[in-house]
């Protein structure tokens, strides 16, 4: 299933991230914002249970602990889904954090995996955090991997995407729900996203 989480701020924040003139520092903190907004949307349907913890309330009310039915586990695919993380992070302080280390190739756009680490927990809803989906080709070589790992409840939470790196994901991985803040027109020669925001990694991390 996808969702556009189309929302006025991110809107207005995402219009930011497109500008060229935006500078890193803002560049980052748009991101973290959106990535917070879109938080709300993509956990919704998390089911919460009342634990056998308690809390007493200022009316001395004692009320069962409210929690999450599923341990969260933040994992973004490095480089740039490292961007979101501390933005779904400030909404869920108790996630874990996975890293899937992955670049595409720049001639040829496949993605290469270099590095692999999640937190094993019981009952996880792994969603994987990437602002790019493009030829969807890394997003669809991460959900493989994760996968590959024996993890089933997985969710993919991008910034911009085209129709392209959508469907791939879809057709490779229809049990996985992708949550996205705009669907762009297309792809130009060289894979970039159009109009997209230019390379996510390097405005995030000032390396060009
Ligand atoms: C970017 C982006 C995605 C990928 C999207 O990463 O962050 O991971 O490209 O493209 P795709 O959908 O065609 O696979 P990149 O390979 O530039 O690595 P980086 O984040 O380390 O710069
Ligand atoms: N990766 C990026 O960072 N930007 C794009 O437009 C496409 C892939």
């Amino acid at each position: 299933m996808l969702t556009v989480v189309d929302h006025p701020l991110i809107k207005t924040k995402l219009s930011i991230m497109r500008d060229e003139t935006t500078k890193a520092k803002e560049f980052r903190e748009s991101l973290d914002e959106i990535a917070s907004l879109m938080t709300f949307e993509v956990f919704k349907d998390v089911q919460v249970y009342d634990s056998t913890d308690t809390i007493k309330t200022p009316t001395g009310i004692i009320l069962p602990k409210k929690k999450l039915a599923n341990k969260i586990i933040i994992a973004p695919i490095l480089r740039a889904g490292l961007g979101m993380v501390d933005g779904v992070r400030k909404m869920i302080p108790t996630a874990r954090i996975g890293h899937i280390g992955m670049y595409r190739n720049e001639e040829t756009l496949e993605p290469v995996e270099y590095y692999f680490k999640l937190p094993v927990v019981d009952n996880p809803l792994v969603l994987i955090c990437d602002p790019m989906l493009a030829t969807g080709g890394s997003a669809v070589a991460a959900i493989t991997a994760v996968k590959k790992r024996g993890y089933k409840n997985i969710r993919l939470m991008c910034l911009v995407g085209v129709k392209e790196g959508i469907e791939a994901v879809e057709k490779a991985h229809p049990d996985v729900d992708i949550y996205i803040a705009a669907v762009d027109e297309k792809l130009n020669e060289v894979g970039y996203i159009l109009p997209g925001l230019g390379d996510a990694g390097d405005r995030i991390f000032g390396t060009k």
